[in-house]
């Protein structure tokens, strides 16, 4: 891909991404945060770390089904910006929500299954934060790298188990974002089964090296 398109694609999600965080500030500062100010704030943040998290996770699958290799480029920042995302939204809930009283939001975390799913799939992003950087690649190898990525979907996985069990009974974009989900980790797990059953044929087949003869069609 040639440089300059990889930058303005970059600039393209830094604006996609800094933009509701833009917004909330605006309608913070003409004082237009619904009734319930602490919940709006808290709801948008975590609204769009799920958004942001899934785009990333699309990425892969979006290479694999189109063949397109730029979504690759995209994958870190937003992956990245997922997880600026959620660090603001659990900072909301720490100051505003419970005001820094630890012990009841050690209770929270025990107690509520939801708030346990988001403390787990915050969890799972702290290491992919730290390794993002091309030093970090290089100091783990690229195999362990990825594999340590992989916790990715486990974030994921955790955000829409965290969202199905706090949403009110008449709501039904929790449904939508487990679906993308589902979709996404069907495109991987079925890319891997090809990959598996193509290697295993290989296997199977003449080794590599050994001449096999071509048919004659007159008798020896
Ligand atoms: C990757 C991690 C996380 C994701 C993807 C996520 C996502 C979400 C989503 C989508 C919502 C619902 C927004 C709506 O109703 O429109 C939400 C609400 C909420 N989240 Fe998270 N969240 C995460 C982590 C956390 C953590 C670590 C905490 C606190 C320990 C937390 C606490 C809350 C609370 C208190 C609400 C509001 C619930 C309510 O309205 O009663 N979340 N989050």
């Amino acid at each position: 891909m040639a440089r300059r398109v990889r930058i303005a694609l970059k600039t393209a999600v830094w604006g996609a991404c800094l933009a509701p965080l833009a917004l909330l500030c605006y309608r913070a500062a003409t004082g237009d945060l619904t009734a319930n100010p602490i919940s709006f704030v808290t709801n948008t943040l975590g609204d769009w770390t799920l958004r942001i998290l899934l785009a990333s996770l699309a990425m892969t699958p979006l290479r694999i089904v189109f063949g397109l290799s730029w979504p690759i480029a995209l994958r870190r920042l937003l992956g990245l910006f997922a997880f600026f995302y959620v660090c603001l939204h659990f900072a909301v809930w720490i100051v505003l929500d419970h005001f820094f009283d630890w012990p009841r939001m050690g209770a929270d975390i025990v107690k509520r299954p939801y708030i346990t799913m988001g403390m787990l799939a915050l969890l799972s992003l702290i290491p992919l934060a730290a390794t993002s950087t091309a030093g970090m690649v290089k100091r783990l190898g690229a195999r362990a790298w990825t594999r340590l990525h992989r916790l990715a979907y486990a974030a994921g996985v955790l955000g829409c188990l965290h969202f199905l069990w706090l949403a009110k009974v008449g709501r039904r974009d929790q449904y939508w974002h487990a679906l993308v989900l589902a979709l996404l980790l069907g495109v991987r797990l079925g890319h891997v089964a090809v990959r598996f059953a193509r290697r295993r044929r290989e296997r199977r087949g003449a080794p590599v090296g050994r001449r096999v003869n071509p048919p004659t069609l007159t008798a020896p």
